[in-house]
């Protein structure tokens, strides 16, 4: 039996396909639903997951979008480095 890997934020599934290829079984969730991800889908806020949902799969890889390292010098150097 494949096991059961929740991609969060999966975009169009870079990862999940790469998943998939090492043998999982893969559903992904996205709040966007234009991506055409090539597996089981979920339209959800990721953050708005309730648990049992989140406790049912055996892995989860999740890969939110960076927006505030990509735009903020400071913010990377904090998140390199930490605070102060
Ligand atoms: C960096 S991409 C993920 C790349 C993907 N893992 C891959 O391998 O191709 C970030 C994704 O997060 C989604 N996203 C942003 N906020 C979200 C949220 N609150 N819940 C679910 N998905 C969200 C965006 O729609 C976008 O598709």
């Amino acid at each position: 039996m494949k096991l059961q890997l929740l991609d969060l934020f999966c975009c169009a599934g870079g990862a999940a396909v790469g998943y998939s290829r090492a043998s999982f079984e893969v559903v992904g969730v996205d709040i966007d639903p234009k991506h055409n991800f090539p597996f089981e889908f979920v339209l959800a806020d990721a953050l708005a997951l309730p648990m049992s949902f989140l406790k049912s799969f055996d892995a989860i890889h999740a890969s939110p979008p960076a927006n505030r390292i990509r735009t903020s010098p400071s913010a990377t150097a904090t998140a390199m480095n930490g605070p102060g």
